[in-house]
Order: C-alpha cells, then structure tokens, then sequence
C-alpha cells in the first residue's frame, strides 16, 4: 500500500508523528492537517497513530480520542456525532465529508488524510471560516414570505404534493461539502451563490406558500449568483446527505426560462 505523502512543492510541511502505544495490534495512522495563525509558521501534516481496537468506528471518533489521549491542542468542530448539525465537514481521504458519518473502513489506504474543507480561510487546524458562506445563507431569505393575510387562527396549508416538493432539499444541514467542492465557487465564491444557497433558495421558490417567488428569481438573475454553475456536478458527489443540489440548480434555470417564454 503506498506511503502517505506530500504533493510536491506543498508549503505544508511534515509535522510531528505521535506513535501508538506499545503492544497496539490494530494501528491506523492519520495524517491531519495542522495550522495555528499565532505561532507564525508554516502548516504541517501531523501523524497520530491510533490503536484501532480501542477506538470507535468513525473518522470523528479517532478524532476525538486523538484530542482526548494524545494531543488536547488538535482543534476541529464538531456537534451532532450523528450527520445532522453539518459541523464536522472536513476534507477525508480527497474527499468532502462529515467525519462523524464517515467509517474509517471506508478509506482504503490504512492511512487516513484529513484536511480542512477546501478554498476555505482556515480559522485554526480544521476549522474554516464559515461567515461568508453564513452571510450568503442570510442573502437569500430563507424563511417563508408571503403577502396575502396570514389566515386567522390557521397555519397556511399546503397540499401532500406540494409537501413532497421540498423532500431532497429541507434536509440540507448547510456543511457546505458540495460547496467547497465546487470549482465555479472555488474561484468565484465572492460573487457566485454556490450549490448550498441555490439548493437553499430552490427549497424556498419552489415552495406552495411562499409568495416572493417572482422577487427570488429577479435576485438571482444576474451573470455570477446563479448563472457560474457549470454542471459541473461536483457538489451532487459530495453531499454526504445524498441530496442533488445539481439538479436544484437546473430546476432554477428551468423556472427562469419559462417565466421569460
Ligand atoms: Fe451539505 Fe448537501 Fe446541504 Fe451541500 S446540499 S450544504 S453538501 S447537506
Ligand atoms: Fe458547481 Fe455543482 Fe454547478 S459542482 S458548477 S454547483 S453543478
Ligand atoms: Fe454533527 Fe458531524 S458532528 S454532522
């Protein structure tokens, strides 16, 4: 099995190596991208090879016993423990994923890399700068508007079809994996909404009780908030809650073009 190693000309250099304790049978070494602004050097890859046997499954769970018994100042958020908060997004293996849904036995190589979502600031280890991204969630008014009279003493109906619409898009937990995946927002970020915030704004246009959906599409009309998606489809890979913002995507340009016809 090949032997984990830097990309070449990589400014991140090989860090520390923590060994696994004496006697441990079942060893798997992590390589874990290491960076704190405040000791001014470089980042570094630091290795913590941990005993297997006495570990729980999940890439969070090596993690939190990596911070437990090894080495208190790796910093990574994390929540849930159950892929439901969107906290522990990470890049694994090449990969965007949440780490607490993510099986260690799921990566083939018995050598695991783990580094920050990518094209993202890194506040500190594994924890990126998410206000951006937060500031582009707030942009799109997610929350339902209307202008009719809300009707007295009822909540506003919506048929079980119309219900069915927003399956596939309300249970986005905003980690933004398929985000960061995405080489339109990678170099665009600053202008292009990107796959979570059009998913995001899809579940809001393409639901019965919302009454902006003209005032949505306008905001949305405009050559980088929408229109860089390429088709790409990196982001559909990376939704580790098996959600298709792609094809949200697609739904939207479909919604522009027919109002314009
Ligand atoms: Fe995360 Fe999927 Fe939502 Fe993107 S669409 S933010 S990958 S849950
Ligand atoms: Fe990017 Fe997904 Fe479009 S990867 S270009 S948002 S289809
Ligand atoms: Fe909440 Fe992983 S800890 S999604």
């Amino acid at each position: 099995m090949a032997e984990f190693s830097l990309p070449q000309n990589s400014k991140v250099q090989k860090g520390k190596t923590f060994n696994a304790p004496e006697g441990a049978k079942n060893v798997r070494k992590f390589h874990v991208y290491r960076w704190n602004e405040d000791d001014g050097k470089n980042p570094q890859m630091d290795t913590y090879e941990v005993d297997m046997d006495d570990c729980g499954p999940m890439v969070l769970d090596a993690l939190i016993k990596i911070k437990n018994e090894i080495d208190p100042t790796l910093t990574f958020r994390r929540s849930c423990r159950e892929g439901v908060c969107g906290s522990c997004a990470m890049n694994i293996d090449g990969t965007n994923t949440l780490a607490c849904t993510k099986a260690c036995d799921e990566v083939s190589s018995n050598e695991v890399a783990i580094n920050p979502l990518p094209h993202m600031g890194v506040v500190k280890d594994l924890v990126v700068d998410m206000s951006h991204f937060y500031a582009q969630y707030a942009s799109i008014e997610p929350w339902m508007k209307t202008k009719t009279p809300t009707p007295s003493g009822k909540e506003r109906l919506q048929s079980r079809e119309d219900r069915e619409k927003l399956d596939g898009l309300y249970e986005c937990i905003l980690c933004a994996c398929c985000s960061t995946s995405c080489p339109s927002y990678w170099w665009n970020s600053d202008k292009y909404l990107g796959p979570a915030m059009l998913l995001q704004s899809y579940r809001w246009l393409i639901d019965s009780r919302d009454e902006f959906t003209g005032e949505r599409l306008d905001e949305l009309q405009d050559p980088f908030r929408l229109y860089r998606c390429h088709t790409i489809l990196n982001c559909t890979s990376a939704c580790p809650k098996g959600l298709n913002p792609g094809e949200a995507i697609g739904e939207i340009k479909k919604m522009m073009l027919e109002r314009e016809i």
